[in-house]
Order: structure tokens, then sequence, then C-alpha cells
């Protein structure tokens, strides 16, 4: 039996496993899956609130600086159809996801937005944040208007690493982002952090590096995906050394198996870039140990404008399309929806002694 490995020498072998090797892995992670958290998907509906931002991270395609982007942030009234939809569709959790702004009208903004979320769907929207890093008064001020969850991808463990991959100032400072992970936690959130795999420059000892990372800041959600590179970034210069696109895939669905060992109760996304590389991209890490997808639900007339990466999925495609294609996905790699359950890992519960109640929250408030 194949057991959680400890030690980055270890992982780096299972990385690389080819095989027979690699069999027993993915026979594995599935096996724990299927114990662990149930072969159930929850759907995240993910709403890309707004491409302002005041980060110039070198592979991101919406990064500040970028001309070509055109800026928007949704309307409230937009925002509030789409939590609409999102009950209706039975997803019962929505991310909202948006460049970093770090201002007292933003804080108020958000703020404002999940006490409305709140009140028109009588609290029954497990809502997830991804702003990035914000301060810790901010953070404790949207916990308190209703939001659960909050990911921040610390996007790679390895901080040299990280300085090669962002602009070397304070405002892209590693010691920062670490210091709003631990925020995250003291202010009550599931935390959900991840990296990107393929990085120019990242080695497998860096990937090993970045599992122990989640095992040790005991991390709810996991979120990693291939790095997909964008001609309008600095990093796309580098492309001559990154793995082929098809490697990117192979490794990912490896990291994701390997996880699912290490962390057996955790909520791991099929991230939406596995998708820009294979079609059955997502399908296919389902099968390695995920549990968590995240359809897209942002009005169709934002999504050219929130292209993180090429070849993004599902561009011009309506919600409700969206969230077909998704459900065959579930059942083509043999799981089910968790339907109008917020899907909370038993993680978190364990951890927190949360649980919970078997209706998720559908039939009344339950913060
Ligand atoms: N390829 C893959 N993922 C990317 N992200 C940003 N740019 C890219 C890219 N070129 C991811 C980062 C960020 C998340 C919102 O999107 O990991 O945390
Ligand atoms: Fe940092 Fe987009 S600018 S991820």
């Amino acid at each position: 039996m194949l057991d959680a490995p400890s030690s980055r020498g270890e992982i780096v072998r299972l990385l690389s496993a080819v095989g027979a090797e690699r069999s027993r892995l993915f026979a594995r992670s599935s096996a724990i899956k299927r114990e662990r958290v149930g072969n159930k998907v929850y759907f995240r509906g993910l709403l890309e609130y707004s491409n302002r931002c005041v980060k110039e991270c070198l592979y991101c395609g919406i990064r500040g600086s970028n001309p070509r982007v055109h800026r928007y942030t949704m309307m409230e009234g937009e925002v509030m159809e789409a939590a609409r939809y999102a009950l209706a569709a039975g997803y019962a959790s929505i991310v909202i996801q948006g460049g970093e702004i770090a201002s007292p009208a933003r804080t108020r903004e958000i703020t404002r937005l999940l006490e409305r979320i709140g009140e028109a769907t009588d609290n029954r929207l497990g809502i997830t944040l991804s702003l990035g890093e914000q301060s810790r008064e901010t953070l404790e001020e949207w916990k308190e208007a209703g939001a659960r969850r909050y990911l921040l991808r610390v996007e790679t463990s390895n901080p040299d690493l990280y300085a090669r991959i962002h602009p070397r100032d304070a405002r892209h400072d590693f010691e920062r982002r670490l210091e709003t992970l631990r925020h995250l936690r003291a202010c009550g959130y599931q935390v959900g952090t991840g990296c990107m795999i393929g990085l120019p420059f990242q080695t497998l000892d860096d990937l090993a590096g970045d599992l122990l990372f989640f095992r040790d800041i005991d991390a709810d959600m996991i979120g990693m995906g291939p790095y997909v590179e964008h001609a309008d970034t600095p990093l796309y210069r580098h492309r001559g050394i990154l793995l082929p696109p098809l490697a990117r895939l192979h490794l990912s669905l490896g990291m994701i198996a390997v996880l699912r060992v290490m962390m057996k109760d955790i909520n791991i996304v099929a991230a939406t870039a596995l998708q820009a590389i294979d079609k059955l991209g997502r399908e296919k890490a389902l099968m390695a140990g995920a549990n968590i997808l995240m359809p897209n639900i942002t009005p169709v007339r934002y999504r050219e404008d929130y292209l993180l990466y090429e070849n993004k999925p599902c561009v011009d495609e309506a919600a409700d399309q969206c969230k077909e294609c998704l459900e065959a996905r579930v059942r083509l790699a043999g799981d089910e929806i968790g339907r109008g359950e917020w899907g909370d890992s038993p993680h978190f519960a364990l951890r927190t002694g949360k649980k919970e109640p078997a209706d998720g929250g559908m039939t009344g408030k339950n913060q």
C-alpha cells in the first residue's frame, strides 16, 4: 500500500513515476478520494467580478499594465442575477474573484455585495472570495459580512522562484503573501491556496515543496493547475524552456494524485486551466483525485476581458451551456454531483468541529 510521502525526495519520485508505479499512485488516490470525500463533485459558480488589478505578476494576462485589456467591474445587479442563477442551478456556492484592488471603496463595495447576496438568498449560498492580498481588517469585515472561504494561491512556495515570476517590489512580496494566508486562517475562513505547475525555472523539487507547504499550513482546499503562457506577458519570452503542454498536464495530474494521498480529506479543484491544454483535462483531474469544479457564471460579455492565459475555455459559452457540459463531464469521470450542498471539506469540519447540516444549509441560515 502506498503511504503518504513525507519528504521532497519521495514526492519527486512519485511525480516522476511511469508505467505500473504511476498506475498504482492513481489507483490509490482515486480509492482515497472515494473513501474520504466520496464521489460527489461540488460546483462553485465562478464570477469574474472585475479585472482591474494593481498587480503585475509576470505570467498573468490581466496584469495591471497590459494596455490591451479593456477593464471592467461587474455591476451590482449583474452579480445579484448571477447569484440567483447559481442558487437555482443548485450550485450552492459561488466564488467572487477579481484582480487585486485594496482600497476603502473596494472593501465597502464587497461588504455590501456580501450583505445583499445574503439577504436575497436567505444566506443559502456559500460565498468564497478570491480578491488577492487584503489587510487583516478588510478580511475580518468580509468574513463578518458573510464570506466563508477565501482563495489565495501562493503560486509557488519557493521564494526564489516567486521572485523570478513577479516584479521585485514591495507589492509582490512573498512574505506578505504568507502573512495574508495566516490572517485568513486567523479570521476563521476556510483557506484555499495552490500553485501553478510547469512554470519556467520550476523544478520537481519546487513542486514537491509546494505539496509539503500545503500540508504544513493545513489548507482546507487546493486549486492548482498548469501554467499556460500568454503572449502579452513578460514571462512569454521564456516559452522556449517550458515543458510541452501535454507534459504540464501529465505533471498536474500527478500533483493532484500525490496531494490526494497526502491530504486525504481536503477539497481539490479540477482547475479550468487543465482544459486549456486538453479537452478532457478536468475529467482526468476528477479521476486523479479532485472533487471540485468551478463553472464560469460570469456574464459572457465580460469573458473576453478575463483572459489570465491563452486558450481559456468557455469564453463564449453562456452559464447554462457551461453547466450542461460540466454535468456530462462529472458523469464521464464516474462521479455524481453534490447538488444544493455547500460541500465543505471533511477536513474543515474536523478541524473546527463545524459540520454541514444534512440539508446543506438549503433550508435556512447556517453560518
Ligand atoms: N497560467 C495559469 N494560471 C494563471 N494564473 C494567472 N496567470 C496564469 C497563467 N498564465 C492563475 C494564478 C492566479 C489565478 C487567479 O490564476 O495562479 O492565482
Ligand atoms: Fe497577479 Fe493577475 S496580476 S494573478
